[in-house]
């Protein structure tokens, strides 16, 4: 099983559902720590509660020194014994420095179907839009935000009553399912993304949920 790190900045939503997949005897990955760049992350205690070890490295003591937080987040990856990273609603933008050491061994989730609208308010922005259908993406990270090859989506309908919390909360539950499906192809080595070359056969089925 391959020793797994979550990294979280809030609720941890993504992470609960990681950590519950994780419990099943043939999952390829053991969550073997969820790290907060927030003293304050909702999900530091849900994670303590499940028996998995936390640390917290804060960002703001290092002010705009992205690079030296992420050299003492390195240093508590190596002393957990980490082969792969999942970003969670981790909200802190990476460097070169975090990316090219996990590079094939990291990935992230985004609440939208990537291309389609990087960055943050994704819901906000989809609505905006007048986007009919709207999603999540599982990717692998890369130096550009929010734009790695793409392991795993899962669109959703946008209904005309929708707010952003309505449409949020639709794409958050496909958040839940594709986010534990794609940990388990990675960690599994059924898809790997060695840098630099194309992604191998996607063999997750990419429903669209109608209802
Ligand atoms: C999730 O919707 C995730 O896709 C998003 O933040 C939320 C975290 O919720 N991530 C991003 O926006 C990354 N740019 P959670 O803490 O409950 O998993």
């Amino acid at each position: 099983r391959r020793r797994t790190a979550i990294l979280i900045s809030g609720r941890g939503s993504n992470m609960v559902a990681l950590l519950e997949a994780a419990r099943a005897a043939d999952f390829p990955a053991e969550i073997a720590l969820v790290l907060s760049n927030r003293a304050d992350a909702g999900g530091l205690a849900l994670a303590a509660a499940a028996g998995v070890p936390t640390a917290v490295v804060e960002s703001r003591p290092f002010g705009r020194d992205r690079a030296a937080h992420e050299a003492a987040v390195q240093v508590a990856l190596e002393a957990h014994g980490i082969e792969l990273i999942c970003l969670a609603g981790y909200m802190r933008l990476l460097t070169p420095y975090l990316v090219g050491r996990w590079a094939g061994r990291m990935l992230n989730i985004h609440p939208s179907l990537l291309p389609a609208f990087p960055g943050l308010d994704t819901h906000a922005r989809a609505l905006a839009a007048g986007a009919r259908l709207h999603g999540c993406t599982v990717h692998w990270v890369t130096e550009e935000m929010d734009a790695g090859p793409i392991l795993a989506q899962a669109a959703v309908p946008v209904l005309p009553e929708d707010t952003e919390e309505s449409l949020g909360a639709r794409v958050l539950t496909q958040e839940h399912r594709i986010y534990p499906a794609a940990l388990r192809l990675a960690a599994g080595g059924e898809v790997s993304w060695p840098p630099g070359s194309a992604v191998l056969a996607n063999p997750l089925p990419s429903p669209l949920p109608l209802s």
